[in-house]
């Protein structure tokens, strides 16, 4: 990302977190208008939820600089969200909900140029995310291969015994 974007999008952030509230509910709306299957995977309550999303996307956007220093947090955010069932498919989905949702927030701040610095911005985080929870489906697959060994445990025995 160019300096002039990361100056973009930490400006326009300020403006959405001036109204960080309504933000998280148009954004929830609209995700779930776009893909209402997603709401089974929120158990929690949703405007706590939206306080989360707002406070991460502010520690990101702050350290958009210097974002090695937070790659490890992305990386684990990424390997939870793998565990709550969210699929690659789904972060274009957020994609599209984060941009209406900075689309209506802005109005006419939302420049083309603005759509591009935070469609960069996502898809650095996005991107991630979705390969640290590639690894974590990666130890799902391990997990379950070893629980099918070990339950041939007591066939295994039975047979052991047979023969001594
Ligand atoms: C850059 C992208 C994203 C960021 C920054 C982000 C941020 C967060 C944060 C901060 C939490 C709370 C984690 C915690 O407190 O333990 C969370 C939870 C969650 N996120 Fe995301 N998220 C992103 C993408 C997605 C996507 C693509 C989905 C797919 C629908 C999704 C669905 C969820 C769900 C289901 C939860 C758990 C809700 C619950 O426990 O009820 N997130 N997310």
């Amino acid at each position: 990302m160019t300096p002039k974007q990361v100056a973009l999008v930490q400006k326009t952030f300020k403006s959405v977190a001036a109204i960080s509230e309504q933000a998280a509910e148009l954004f929830y709306g609209r995700l779930f208008e776009l893909d209402p299957s997603l709401k089974r995977l929120f158990k929690g309550d949703m405007k706590e939820q939206g306080r989360k999303l707002m406070a991460v996307i502010g520690v990101a956007v702050a350290s958009l600089n210097n974002l090695e220093k937070i790659i490890p947090t992305v990386q684990k955010l990424g390997a939870k969200h793998a565990g709550y069932g969210v699929k690659e498919a789904d972060y274009a989905t957020v994609a599209n909900a984060l941009l209406w949702t900075l689309e209506k927030g802005l109005g006419p701040d939302f420049t083309a140029e603005v759509k591009v610095a935070w469609t960069e911005t996502y898809q650095t985080l996005a991107s991630v995310m979705i390969e640290a929870s590639k690894n974590h489906e990666f130890d799902g697959v391990f997990l379950e291969f070893l629980a099918q060994a070990y339950q041939k445990i007591p066939e295994l025995e039975k047979r052991q015994n047979l023969e001594a």
